[in-house]
């Protein structure tokens, strides 16, 4: 059956993914789209492995009611800790996120990168066999505590959060990182009052632009990319207040209110 007109699948614990969204409507605009925000539950970074895994499996069987045709899990913390677990469970295919560490380390010249991410991201397995592929790099990890949190009420330009982020980039320009690694799909959103803090030399790197290089490449392979020239459709739905998911996406697009 050719399902290659059904929608791309996104889900994240919050508004975060929709950074990873715009980069995949950018390089696919005719590929419809459904984004499920789960921010009634999120943060997901401060939850256990197996409740990771229990919401991966709900966002899931939500979007494949949907009619997904490819799950984009755009969610550093779902990924590392239950994209595994879906792949098994499910047939169709899965697009990860996770922190851009490698191209971090090919390019460094100060051998030492920053990552800043959820306590999930970092305490999981796949990280940290990633870091310790990484030979003669130091990699000095930071959790952003609260930092996912403050985004998910608005407060981007709060005092509170450049406090935070103060804090935790601080021992990362001391170490003399030359790469941040953003590892945590709301942290996008952050690059403006991050830029302010950082040394001008220390490069920023999200992995949002990989993800839908990826994307495109698995929907080609699998014969499922939508070659049809209309305007998308691109559905975003929270479980929560959707005022701040709303004027992320500068209200250009309908987000509605559902039970999932
Ligand atoms: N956007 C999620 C990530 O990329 C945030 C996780 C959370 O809810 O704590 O990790």
């Amino acid at each position: 059956m050719d399902n290659s007109t059904n929608p791309i699948g996104l889900f994240d614990s919050g508004i975060g993914g929709t950074s990873i969204w715009k980069e995949i409507h950018t390089l696919l605009p005719n590929e419809d789209t459904v984004y499920l925000a789960d921010s009634k539950n999120a943060p997901y970074g401060q939850k256990s492995k197996d409740e990771i895994i229990d919401l991966s499996i709900k966002n899931t069987e939500y979007l494949l009611n949907q009619n997904a045709k490819i799950i984009v899990v755009a969610c550093n913390t779902a990924t590392t800790n239950a994209i595994k677990e879906l792949r098994v469970k499910y047939s169709i295919p899965f697009i990860g996120i996770e922190p851009a560490i490698k191209p971090a380390a090919i390019h460094t010249k100060t051998k030492t990168i920053g990552i800043l991410a959820t306590k999930g991201t970092l305490s999981s397995e796949l990280f940290y066999k990633t870091v310790s592929n990484l030979k003669g790099i130091t990699v000095v990890e930071q959790i952003g505590h609260n930092l996912v949190k403050l985004i998910e009420e608005g407060k981007l330009e709060s005092e509170e959060i450049k406090d935070l982020l103060k804090q935790y980039l601080d021992p990362m320009i001391k170490a003399n990182i030359d790469h941040l690694v953003l590892g945590c799909s709301h942290y996008p959103y952050l690059i403006p009052q991050i830029k302010e803090i950082l040394p001008e030399g220390v490069k920023i790197i999200d992995s949002g632009e990989a993800v839908a290089r990826q994307t495109k490449l698995i929907l080609e392979q699998n014969n499922i990319l939508n070659t049809r020239t209309h305007k998308s459709s691109n559905l975003f739905y929270t479980n929560s207040d959707p005022v701040v998911l709303k004027s992320i996406l500068k209200n250009d697009y309908k987000v509605e209110n559902k039970d999932f």
